[in-house]
C-alpha cells in the first residue's frame, strides 16, 4: 500500500482541516495516510513515504515557522519524492477580490512558486486553496478589519457555524489530492 505524510502548519486551523481533507480523500484510493502538525509532531524520516505533501495558512504573506523547517531539514531527501505543496489563504477566495484576477496570481506565484525554487523541489502538484474565516476567534483588531468584509464573505460563501466562514473549494481540494497519485 502505497503511504502518504502530510505535514501543515496553521495559525487558526484551515491548513490542518485542509490536511484531513486531503487524508480522507487518499485514503479513499487506498493510500496510507499519516498527517503531523508540523508544531506538534516530529518526522525522523521521510525515506518510508511515496508521496510527501507539505502545506501552510498564510499570514501576512508568510508561510508558518514549522512546515517550512520541515522543508529546510528534509530537502534533500525531498529531491528524489513525489512532493507536492499547499497554502490557504485569502487571496484564493477569488469572490473576495472582484476583478483582480492578479490578487490570486501574485500569491499562487509567492506563496507556492517561490517556496518550490527555494528548497529546488519539482513538486508534483501545487495546491492554492481558500481561506476560512472565523469571527470568534480572530483578534480584536482583526475583526474590526474584517467587519468590513463580511458582507462580501457572507455573499459569496457559506457559513458553515455562526461567524464561520469557509472560502475553500472542498470538491477542488479532493480532486487535488487524487492528481497527485499516479495514473
Ligand atoms: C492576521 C492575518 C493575516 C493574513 N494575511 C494574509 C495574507 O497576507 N495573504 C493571504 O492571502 N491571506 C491572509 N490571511 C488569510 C489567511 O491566510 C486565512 O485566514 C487562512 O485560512 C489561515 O490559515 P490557517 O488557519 O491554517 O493559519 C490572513 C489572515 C489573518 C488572520
Amino acid at each position: 500500500m502505497p503511504k502518504a505524510l502530510i505535514v501543515y502548519g496553521t495559525r487558526t486551523g484551515t491548513a490542518g482541516i485542509t490536511a484531513q481533507e486531503i487524508a480522507r480523500t487518499l485514503e479513499e484510493q487506498g493510500v496510507s495516510t499519516r498527517v503531523v502538525n508540523a508544531k506538534e509532531g516530529k518526522v525522523d524520516s521521510v525515506a518510508e513515504y511515496d508521496i510527501v505533501i507539505v502545506g501552510s495558512g498564510i499570514q501576512i504573506g508568510r508561510w508558518t515557522g514549522e512546515p517550512e523547517s520541515f522543508l529546510k531539514k528534509f530537502q534533500r531527501d525531498l529531491a528524489g519524492k513525489r512532493v507536492a505543496l499547499y497554502v490557504n489563504c485569502g487571496s484564493a477566495a477569488e469572490a473576495m477580490n472582484p476583478g483582480k484576477p492578479e490578487v490570486a496570481a501574485n500569491a499562487r506565484r509567492d506563496y507556492l512558486e517561490a517556496k518550490a525554487a527555494k528548497y529546488d523541489l519539482a513538486p508534483i502538484g501545487l495546491g492554492f486553496f481558500g481561506a476560512i474565516y472565523n469571527f470568534n476567534k480572530m483578534s480584536w483588531i482583526m475583526r474590526k478589519g474584517m467587519e468590513q468584509e463580511r458582507p462580501k464573505l457572507a455573499a459569496a460563501y457559506k457559513e458553515t457555524e455562526p461567524g464561520v466562514y469557509d472560502t475553500r473549494d472542498v470538491e477542488g481540494i479532493r480532486n487535488w489530492a487524487r492528481s497527485l497519485l499516479p495514473k
